[in-house]
């Protein structure tokens, strides 16, 4: 299992593993007492690392941001049409921060209006941590891997999510797929990071998008819903509650 923190000192034994900014931010989670345990990794993905970790007993997942990430630039894009981040310029490590603290403010705006979700804990520089998805330290599995009872059910249950996130939270996920939902028992929405609000240019589209993704992934399993009826039904009921 992981390094079990009990003072400073044994962080020496990731040095090789993190940069110096991820280290000063681990250093602060640990001292803050955020974070007890850092487990084994779980996922290197394209922009960020996760790993299995431990607060007072209760699983988390420490989600890392790489500061040498290759896609940087496509990250400005989803920060500068957001109002809530639309100030953040600058380098490199600036947008890295920026994305996360998103990340954390777009998954407490999903919490709050009931859809499952990891529940939100901190964040520090490039690290988020949150609520551990899984038992026994494996997380659940991806949507696209994972044995659905009743397709036609979940699937309905994923429209109704996407229709809260944008008429509850005026949110869109923007990167909506069978890769960013785990499933256990029910579907929980993942990797908000790109997530943006309704005053985003590129709302709109973003939505279309993640229904064109979903549809795409049930239709192999049942029967799904026109796109545009969906689309007219969700921002019909927007404009409703404004
Ligand atoms: N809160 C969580 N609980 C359990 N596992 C998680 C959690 N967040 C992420 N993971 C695991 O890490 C993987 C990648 O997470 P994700 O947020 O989608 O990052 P990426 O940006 O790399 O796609 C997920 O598919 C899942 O296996
Ligand atoms: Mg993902």
């Amino acid at each position: 299992m992981g390094v079990r923190l009990k003072d400073a000192d044994q962080m020496k034994v990731r040095e090789d593993v993190f940069d110096e900014v991820t280290l000063i931010a681990l250093y602060k989670l640990v001292h803050k007492k955020l974070i007890s345990v850092i487990g084994g990794p779980i996922s290197t993905g394209k922009e960020a690392n996760v790993f299995y970790g431990e607060q007072d007993g209760r699983g988390i997942a420490i989600k890392i941001y790489r500061i040498q990430t290759a896609n940087f630039k496509a990250m400005s894009e989803y920060l500068t049409g957001d109002r809530r981040f639309s100030s953040i310029r600058g380098s490199r490590k600036e947008i890295i921060f920026a994305w996360t603290k998103k990340e954390y403010s777009n998954l407490a705006r999903a919490y709050e209006a009931g859809i499952p979700v990891p529940q939100p804990l901190a964040f520090d520089r490039n690290i988020l941590l949150m609520e551990f998805l899984g038992e026994s330290e494996r997380p659940y599995p991806q949507l696209r891997v994972a044995a659905v009872d009743d397709p036609a059910a979940t699937y309905r249950e994923i429209l109704g999510y996407m229709e809260t996130l944008f008429v509850k939270a005026r949110l869109v996920h923007a990167d909506l797929s069978e890769y960013n939902i785990l499933y256990a028992q029910r579907p929980y929405l993942i990797d908000m990071g790109q997530a943006v609000t309704l005053d985003h240019p590129r709302a709109a589209s973003f939505l279309f998008r993640d229904v064109k993704n979903i549809n795409r992934f049930f239709s192999r399993y049942c029967d799904v819903q026109d796109e545009e009826e969906i689309m007219q039904r969700i921002l019909g009921k927007a404009r409703q509650e404004p």
